[in-house]
């Protein structure tokens, strides 16, 4: 595959079940070897900048975060214990978690985890990302990362991202068509390559892996 994103470009990529998304977001941060001369960021190969600066570079949330048993503010601040409350609060709205933090019993001092309360899914990865957000990182890039959030959440997080003061450059890789068909660029992928590449309203009235995706996703909609 060859592809070029730009700066403050949202690009997702979509694709079935194993069609190696997640390899190449591993790929971005090195958290998978790769080879000299694959991945360059802003022309530098990646395999030549030390790992500390690249990983500092690239915000890298997984489908499966890990919480700590602490309260909801040191583990949105986890990268920058001495965080401005202010600056936590400005990620979780970012992130659409904010509202539901005020909810908690003790609001951001709420503790969660074992000895606390239990988060469910979406706001584990919502409060994943709120913790990535923290980070200020050029690059964002999210694997599945939204899954246990509802589309709508969902869209408006990526919304959020593209207006955002950071102006990051966000890399959405999702089974959510809804939300991704709102990224600057969807690149398609199937079985390690990229087969198709281009923005929602071109992409879906070709024929093709995209449009397939798509009309899944629409059928589903009509099921819910
Ligand atoms: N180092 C490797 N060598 C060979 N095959 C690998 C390696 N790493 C992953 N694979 C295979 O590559 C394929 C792509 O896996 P990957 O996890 O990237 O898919 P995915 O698109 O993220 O899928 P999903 O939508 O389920 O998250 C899988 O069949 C996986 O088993
Ligand atoms: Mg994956």
């Amino acid at each position: 595959m060859n592809f070029t994103v730009q700066p403050g470009e949202t690009v997702a990529i979509v694709g079935p079940i194993g069609s190696g998304k997640s390899t190449l977001a591993n790929a971005l941060p090195r958290l998978l070897n790769i080879g000299e001369g694959q991945i360059f960021l802003d022309g530098h190969d990646i395999t030549t900048l030390p790992l500390k600066d690249l990983r500092r570079a690239i915000a890298y949330v997984p489908q499966e975060s890990f919480l700590f048993s602490n309260t909801i503010q040191d583990n949105i601040r986890y990268g920058d214990p001495l965080a401005a409350a202010l600056e936590v609060e400005h990620a979780a709205k970012e992130a659409q978690i904010h509202p539901e933090i005020l909810n908690f019993p003790k609001r951001y001092d709420t503790l969660v985890g074992e000895r606390g309360i239990t988060l469910s899914g979406g706001q584990r990865q919502r409060t994943a990302l709120a913790r990535a957000l923290m980070v200020d990182a050029p690059v964002l890039v999210l694997d599945d990362a939204l899954s246990s959030v509802d589309n709508q959440t969902a869209t408006q997080i990526l919304q959020n991202l593209k207006t955002g003061t950071q102006h990051q450059t966000v890399i959405f890789i999702s089974h959510q068509m809804g939300a991704a068909a709102m990224a600057d660029r969807i690149l398609v992928m199937d079985q390690g390559r990229i087969v198709q590449a281009g923005s929602h309203a071109e992409l879906v009235v070709q024929p093709g892996l995209y449009q397939a995706l798509w009309e899944q996703h629409q059928l589903k909609e009509v099921l819910v």
